[in-house]
C-alpha cells in the first residue's frame, strides 16, 4: 500500500488549478492524497477554483479526506509532502504589460522570452524565495515542485539561495507537450516514447526519441515534420490558434536546421523579427489567455458552484496535470522514472559550465534527482545556450544588486534585443512599470 500523501498547491487561483485536479482524480492510483490544500494571496480569486474543487472532489475523489483553501501560510503549508507552487507576481495585467513594453520597442514581447521574460523573471524571484523561506518552515522535507516562470530565472535565483536543498525542482511541461505532439503525429502514447534532450528551459532540443522497445524513431519523426509539419495535440491547447501558429513553425526550424528537434520557443531567438511583425500590440498572448483561458476556467467554476455539480461539464485531465502529477509520483514514491527537468549542470553536459541551470532527462527518485549524462554538446548549440545563460545569469545578479547596467548588459545578450540603445530604452520602460516590485533598483 502506497501512502496517502498530503499536497498544497501555492497559486491556487491559478487557471491550471482544475486540470491539476482532474489530473490528480485520473492519477489517484498513482499518487494517492489524503489531503489537498490551496494557499493564494488572492483570497476571492481562489475561492471560485476552491469551492468548485470541493464540489469535484467530492463526486470524483471521495477518498480525499481534507480539503482546505486558505491564505494562511502555517494553516497551509505545515505537514506538506508536496508543493505545487504555480504563482504569477504581477498577474496577467502585468504579463501583457511586458508584452507591450517589449513589442512598442520593435522587440519580442512574450511571457518567459527577452525582455518580457526579464521583466517577469525580476518579479517572480523575491515571491519565490519567499515562499520557499516559508515552506521550510513548516516542511522542512517536503518536496517542491515550481513550475512558476520565467521557470529558467527562477531556478538560477532558487539555486543560489538555497543550493544545497536537493528537495526543490524546477520544472516545464513543454517538452512534455511536444512529445505529446509526436505521439500523436506516430499514432502511438505520449508515455511510450523515450527522450534524449538538452538546453535550458525554453530553450533546448530532442537529440532522440525511442519508444520503450528502444526503436529509434527520430529520423522518422524529423521526415513527418519536414513534410507534413506538426500539430498542436496537447487537448489544452489543440485548439489555440496561437499555439497551432507556434507548432507548424517547428516545420520551419527543422528545415533550417535539421541536426536536432528544437524547443517551439526558439522561434522566439531565431525568428525575433518574424514574431514581432505578426503581433498586436492590443492583443497579445496575454490578453488572449485573459479573454480565453481565464474566461473560460472561471465561468466553469461558476457554473459548477451554481449547479453544485459537475455533471454537465465536459472536463479532463490535461497533459501539464499529468506530467506534474507523476513527476511528483516518482518523486514521492521513489520510481527512478525518467522525465526532463530542470538541474544545476555539474558536468551534465561536459562543455558547458557547472553551476548553469539545464533542462535535461533524470531519474526522479525519493532522495533527489539524479540526471543521465549527455557529454559534450555542438559548439552552434554551445554557443546559443552560453549566451542566453548569461543573460539569465545576468538578470537573476541584477536582482540581488539593483544595478540597471546589469540589466542592459543582459537584454545586449538576449538574441531578440542585442542592440544596446534598444537595451537601455527598454529596461528604462521596464523599471518604471514595475516600480512597486523592484524597490532594489531605485535606491
Ligand atoms: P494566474 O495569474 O491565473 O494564477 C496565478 C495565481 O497565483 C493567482 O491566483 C495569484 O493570485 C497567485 N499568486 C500570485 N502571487 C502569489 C504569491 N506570492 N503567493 C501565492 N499566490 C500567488 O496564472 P496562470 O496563467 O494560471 O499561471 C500560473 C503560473 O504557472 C505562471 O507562472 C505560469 O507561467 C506557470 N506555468 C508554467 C508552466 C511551465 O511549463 N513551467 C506551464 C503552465 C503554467
Ligand atoms: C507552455 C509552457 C509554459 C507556459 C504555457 C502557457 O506549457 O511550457 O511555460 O506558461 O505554455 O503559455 P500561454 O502563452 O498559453 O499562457
Ligand atoms: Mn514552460
Amino acid at each position: 500500500m502506497m501512502k496517502k500523501q498530503n499536497l498544497t498547491i501555492i497559486g491556487g487561483g491559478s487557471t491550471y488549478t482544475l486540470g491539476i485536479i482532474m489530473s490528480l482524480i485520473a492519477e489517484k492510483n498513482n499518487l494517492p492524497l489524503k489531503s489537498v490544500r490551496f494557499y493564494d494571496i488572492d483570497a476571492e480569486r481562489q475561492q471560485l477554483n476552491a469551492e468548485a474543487t470541493k464540489i469535484l472532489l467530492q463526486e470524483k475523489y471521495p477518498e480525499v479526506e481534507e480539503f482546505i483553501y486558505t491564505t494562511d501560510r502555517e494553516k497551509a503549508f505545515k505537514d506538506t509532502d508536496v508543493f505545487f507552487i504555480q504563482i504569477r507576481t504581477g498577474g496577467l495585467a502585468m504579463r501583457e504589460r511586458d508584452e507591450q513594453i517589449s513589442l512598442s520597442h520593435g522587440c519580442v514581447g512574450q511571457e518567459t522570452c527577452g525582455a518580457g521574460g526579464m521583466a517577469y523573471g525580476l518579479r517572480s524571484i523575491g515571491d519565490m524565495i519567499d515562499l520557499i523561506k516559508n515552506i521550510r518552515k513548516y516542511s522542512p522535507d517536503a518536496w517542491v515542485l515550481n513550475y512558476t516562470n520565467p521557470a529558467a530565472i527562477v531556478a538560477e535565483a532558487l539555486n543560489r539561495v538555497f543550493p544545497n536543498d536537493k528537495k526543490i525542482l524546477n520544472i516545464c511541461d513543454m517538452p512534455c507537450v511536444i512529445m505529446e505532439s509526436y505521439a500523436k503525429m506516430l499514432g502511438c502514447e505520449l508515455w511510450d516514447l523515450v527522450p534524449e534532450y538538452y538546453g535550458l528551459n525554453h530553450y533546448g532540443w530532442f537529440t532522440k526519441i525511442r519508444n520503450h522497445q528502444g526503436e529509434d524513431l527520430t529520423q522518422k519523426i524529423k521526415d513527418i515534420i519536414l513534410e507534413k509539419g506538426l500539430e498542436a495535440s496537447a487537448v489544452d491547447i489543440a485548439h489555440d490558434q496561437s499555439w497551432q501558429a507556434t507548432f507548424k513553425n517547428m516545420q520551419v526550424m527543422l528545415a533550417d536546421n535539421p541536426e536536432h528537434l528544437p524547443s517551439t520557443y526558439l522561434q522566439y531567438y531565431l525568428y525575433p523579427e518574424k514574431m514581432v511583425a505578426k503581433e498586436d500590440i492590443n492583443n497579445t498572448r496575454a490578453r488572449q489567455v485573459i479573454n480565453g483561458r481565464e474566461k473560460t476556467v472561471f465561468a466553469m467554476c461558476q457554473r459548477i458552484i451554481d449547479n453544485k455539480t459537475t455533471q454537465h461539464e465536459n472536463m479532463h485531465a490535461d497533459i501539464h496535470g499529468i506530467y506534474m502529477v507523476r513527476v511528483a509520483a516518482s518523486l514521492l514514491f521513489n520510481k527512478g522514472d525518467k522525465f526532463i527537468v530542470i538541474v544545476p549542470n555539474k558536468g551534465i553536459i561536459r562543455n558547458l559550465q557547472d553551476d548553469a541551470m539545464v533542462e535535461v532527462p533524470a531519474a526522479l527518485m525519493n532522495h533527489g534527482v539524479e540526471p543521465y549524462s549527455i557529454g559534450d554538446i555542438p559548439t552552434f548549440h554551445k554557443a546559443l545556450i552560453e549566451t542566453q545563460l548569461g543573460f539569465e545569469k545576468l538578470v537573476v545578479d541584477a536582482w540581488f544588486t539593483g544595478s540597471k547596467q546589469t540589466l542592459v548588459n543582459a537584454l545586449t545578450l538576449n538574441r531578440t534585443v542585442i542592440n544596446v540603445s534598444t537595451a537601455k530604452k527598454i529596461v528604462d520602460d521596464i523599471l518604471i512599470e514595475n516600480k512597486r516590485y523592484l524597490p532594489q533598483f531605485f535606491k
